[in-house]
């Protein structure tokens, strides 16, 4: 199969963890007789360098025209200091927008062999197995006024938290969806004892439920979530929540597999390309070090293979290659534990190619 790839590396460790899940990417391609077209484009701190605007019209209209976009990481301190438009995360926000990428997936799964690597004990995180379902293009990252302002005379600021009963209804529903395929459970979290925008949206979920008998749907305050996700993670099949809840509790669950950098993400529209990335940053603290964990970028590759080309195989290749490896005791820094051996990033990929290439020589 011919494919075309829009790839934004970004800022930070973006450039080095987008290489490690390009170099995978070869290998299935020269495996499986598929070709994929990639094309470059910048993102973030480092398109507002070259491009002066962390989003350029040029880079959108790539991504409009391929069939998936993978993407690093965006931000850092050197852009901080920039006037909002400008900054990198700008850039994030504007492509999701653009490309109407409504649901970010974030799946969390148990790695057995990293459980040394939790903070949590083994007891707790044992099988878990949950899929965050982050709505992704509303919510206080979208609503205007958000500004600085005078309240009653004083300084202040204002952001705005908006959403349409269309916009929750079509993330809810993506959510039962992924849940009909999984253990059939759906957990909508929210602050309903609050926010009247968490009120319409628990009234929607009750709602959607009922064209879903085969689903059992739990309301969470987000409060409660919080606790419940690292004290008994595993009564989570599907989470979904709205976006700033989805961000900060999607962090929350990486540390279930042991590191931020295990986790991936799908972020998916209704038609076009969907686009992947890891839940992490760009990581400046450890950035242009070879040391930042490339797995979740990997993985992401391999939601990649299975939701936008349908190519179950080649994921499932990627991710046992990614098993294995972490079953031999191989580690970057951030999952390093008693008894397991130190890699760079680099070193990390070509022992996933390994993997990859071993498991193809035995059938
Ligand atoms: P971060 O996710 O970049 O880093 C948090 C911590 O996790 C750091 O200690 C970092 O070293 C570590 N970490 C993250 N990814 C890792 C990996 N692959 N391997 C090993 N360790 C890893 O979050 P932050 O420090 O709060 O933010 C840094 C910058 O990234 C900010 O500018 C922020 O806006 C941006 N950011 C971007 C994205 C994105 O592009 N999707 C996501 C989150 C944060
Ligand atoms: C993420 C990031 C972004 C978000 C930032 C960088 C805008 O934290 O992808 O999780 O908050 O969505
Ligand atoms: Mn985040």
């Amino acid at each position: 199969m011919e494919k075309k790839i829009a790839v934004l590396p970004g800022d930070g460790i973006g450039p080095e963890i987008i290489k490690g899940a390009i170099d995978v990417l070869q290998v299935i391609e020269a495996k499986f007789d598929h070709s994929f077209e990639y094309n470059y484009a910048n993102i973030g701190g480092s398109a507002f360098d070259e491009e002066g605007t962390p989003l350029s019209d040029k880079t959108i209209a790539l991504c409009k025209s391929s069939d998936a976009i993978m993407l690093g990481a965006v931000g850092g301190p050197k852009w901080d200091a920039l006037p909002v438009s400008s900054r990198p995360e700008q850039g994030l926000l504007r492509i999701r927008k653009e490309l109407n990428l409504f649901a970010n997936l974030r799946p969390t799964k148990y790695f057995p062999s990293l459980a040394p690597a939790s903070p949590l004990r083994q007891e707790v995180i044992e099988n878990v197995d949950l899929m965050m379902v982050r709505e992704l293009t509303g919510g206080i990252y979208f609503g205007t006024p958000s500004e600085r302002t005078t309240i009653g005379g004083k300084a202040g600021a204002v952001d705005t938290l908006l959403y349409t009963k269309e916009e929750i209804n079509l993330v809810l529903k993506k959510a039962f969806e992924i849940a009909k395929t999984r253990s059939k459970k759906v957990t909508s979290v929210d602050k309903a004892n609050v926010l009247e925008s968490s009120r319409l949206w628990r009234e929607c979920a009750t709602e959607m439920a009922v064209q879903y008998p085969d689903v059992k749907l739990e309301h969470m305050l987000v409060d409660n979530a919080a606790m419940q996700l690292i004290s008994n993670p595993r009564q989570f099949d599907v989470v979904v929540t709205e976006n700033m809840f989805g961000d900060i509790l999607s962090d929350e669950a990486s540390v279930l597999t042991g590191s931020l950098g295990m986790l991936a993400s799908a972020s998916i529209s209704e038609a076009g390309p969907s686009l992947y990335e890891p839940i992490h940053g760009s990581a400046p603290d450890i950035a242009g070090q070879n040391i930042a964990n490339p797995l979740a970028t990997i993985l992401s590759a391999a939601m990649m293979l299975r939701i936008s080309f349908e190519m179950e195989q080649e994921a499932q290749l990627i991710e046992n290659a990614v098993d294995a490896v972490l079953n031999k005791g191989y580690r970057t820094k951030d999952i390093l534990s008693a008894d397991t051996t130190l890699l760079t990033t680099s070193q990390m990929v070509e022992q996933v190619k390994a993997e990859m290439m071993a498991a193809l020589e035995t059938v």
